[in-house]
């Protein structure tokens, strides 16, 4: 029988968010306090300029902080990047490496997107390595051996699930309020649990993967319902408390 795997609820905030934000994470707290213990694990990736001011907003309540990228790096001349430790001085739990939009907008290919992981890792973080195919590659019938070359490539050796997170994203549903099919999301979270048990033995059983892309507080349950799909992560519908709470209810 599968194992029960607490999902995880994270909101990517992208390139949005200022120090105002702050008071949707405030509300948000206050729902998690009013409607009870949440049944999965929250988390908020907002960009890294508030990342210290939210994990203080957050303070007391189960809501983590994250960031969305760090560079490979621990530290040295690299102008304007962010390092894992950085983040990790900040409060942060997690990071979310290899996202299809920097994979788009920076060129990051699966070994870097690895070597972030990995960095991750020794700084204590949480990592959150991002895989999904473009619509010409789904089209072409390429998706399963895309994200088997992604996962491949992108995953340091000997993971613990504790500390590694797969997020599945077809790009071409990112933003655009299309969704796969619930059968096409089984499809590929099998794969991808599949791949992870070949290669890590029983820590790849309990490797939370998440599904992304356009999900919302009206399609979350059925999403998160298909077998393993271990949470979500969210963009667009984690801007706003009130969807975003809607989402994290919808897990239990
Ligand atoms: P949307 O939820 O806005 O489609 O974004 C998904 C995403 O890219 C989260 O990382």
């Amino acid at each position: 029988m599968a194992r029960r795997i607490k999902p995880l609820i994270a909101g990517n905030w992208k390139m949005n968010g200022l120090r105002a934000s702050k008071g949707e994470v405030t509300k948000l707290a206050r729902k998690l306090a009013r409607g009870g213990k949440p049944a999965c694990d929250v988390l908020i990736c907002p960009p890294a300029t508030i990342v210290g001011l939210l994990k203080e907003t957050a303070k007391g309540s189960p809501v983590a902080i994250g960031g969305q990228d760090c560079h490979a790096a621990a530290s040295g001349a690299h102008t304007g990047d962010v390092s894992a430790e950085m983040l990790k001085d900040l409060g942060a739990r997690y990071v979310i490496v290899g996202h299809s939009e920097r994979r788009a907008d920076h060129g990051e290919t699966d070994k870097l997107v690895r070597a972030k992981a990995e960095t991750a890792h020794r700084a204590g973080l949480t990592a959150i390595v991002c895989v999904g195919e473009t619509e010409a590659e789904r089209d072409e019938g390429a998706a399963l051996k895309v994200i088997r070359r992604q996962l491949k490539g992108s995953l340091p050796d000997g993971i613990a699930a504790r500390t590694t997170v797969v997020a599945y994203e077809p790009v071409w549903a990112i933003g655009t309020g299309r969704t796969p099919t619930t059968e096409d999301v089984a499809k590929v979270h099998k794969e991808i649990r599949k791949q992870l048990v070949k290669r890590f033995g029983d820590e790849g059983e309990k490797v939370r993967i998440l599904y992304g892309g356009s999900v919302k507080p009206s399609n979350a349950a059925e999403l998160l319902a298909v077998e393993n799909v271990n949470g979500a992560l969210v963009g667009g519908a984690s801007l706003k408390a009130d969807d975003f709470y809607g989402i994290v209810a919808a897990s239990a």
